[in-house]
């Protein structure tokens, strides 16, 4: 595996195992690589010739400026890990090889942005979409690996693909949780025990919310989970959106889609957690 930090040689690089015909796959990251990611690298491996993983804490999604000092960074680890899963590069440029100036552009993919983090995190997504875009034009893939975990930006990621148009194809991945529930993240990094078990409340609630759901109304179950989480320790409920899972759109009753998932985020101390959980499919 082979650690790489500039566009100049991951395009070159890149440009031989096209020419000999490979098929490339791109899995994106903000390292602090954990199973989760793991699990993308390997499925990216499984289905491409060449696999590049992008490490890079990307300023421009962060409209926390503490959260953003506050990310992880641990490229050692990370390429551990990703050696290990088969990865074939590492991407990890600086800021200003990505940003040499700022970045203008601007996108907009409302109603699909505006929407739980787009309302709680602007420009969020417009971050999101300025790097990828970067990485889907720098590493031209065949396939792009994301994880369900963030399902709004999965959905819109889709969207610019479709819309830009880029050639590839976008490959959402299983929620990894933790043997007890809780999904894997970057930020679990930060929780301390006590927070640990204290988020496991969310996943848990999520899971009992799935049976509830099937003996009561949508609104109840909403209620069934606002309630649990104003009642566990420790935790403070950001949102909890019971939406349509392509048009992120809110659902008022079960029959109203036939795919319904319910989007989730809780701050647990100051670290900010995100889950969700799929109703109907
Ligand atoms: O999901 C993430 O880790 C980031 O939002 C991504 C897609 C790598 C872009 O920085």
């Amino acid at each position: 595996m082979k650690l790489i930090q500039t566009i100049k040689e991951l395009r070159a690089t890149l440009e031989v195992c096209r020419k000999e015909g490979k098929t490339i796959g791109l899995v994106p990251t903000m390292g602090a690589l954990h199973a989760g990611h793991a699990s993308l690298v390997k499925r990216a491996v499984a289905e491409n010739d060449v696999v590049v993983v992008s490490d890079f804490v990307n300023p421009t999604q962060f409209n926390d400026q503490n959260d953003l000092l506050k990310y992880p960074r641990t490229l050692e680890a990370d390429c551990s890990l990703l050696e290990a899963c088969g990865a074939a590069y590492v991407f990890a440029p600086a800021v200003e090889e990505i940003y040499p100036e700022p970045d203008t552009r601007r996108f907009s993919y409302a109603p699909l942005d505006t929407v739980m983090e787009g309302k709680y995190r602007p420009g969020h997504f417009n971050g999101v979409c300025q790097i990828v875009s970067k990485l889907f034009l720098i590493v031209e893939p065949d396939r792009a690996y994301f994880g369900e975990k963030d399902f709004q930006q999965l959905a819109i990621i889709r969207e610019m693909v479709r819309q830009y148009p880029f050639d590839l194809q976008i490959v959402g991945c299983p929620i990894v949780r933790e043997a007890d529930g809780l999904a894997l993240s970057s930020r679990n990094a930060r929780l301390t025990a006590e927070q640990r078990v204290q988020a496991l409340q969310i996943s848990k609630t999520l899971f009992a919310s799935v049976e509830y759901g099937k003996t009561h109304t949508l609104a109840e179950t909403k209620r069934f989970v606002e309630d649990s989480m104003a009642q566990a320790d420790g935790l403070r409920l950001e949102y909890y959106e019971v939406v349509d899972g392509n048009t992120l759109q809110t659902v008022a009753d079960w029959a109203d889609s036939g795919y319904i998932v319910g989007c989730i985020t809780v701050f647990c101390g100051e670290v900010r957690l995100i889950d969700n959980i799929k109703y109907k499919e």
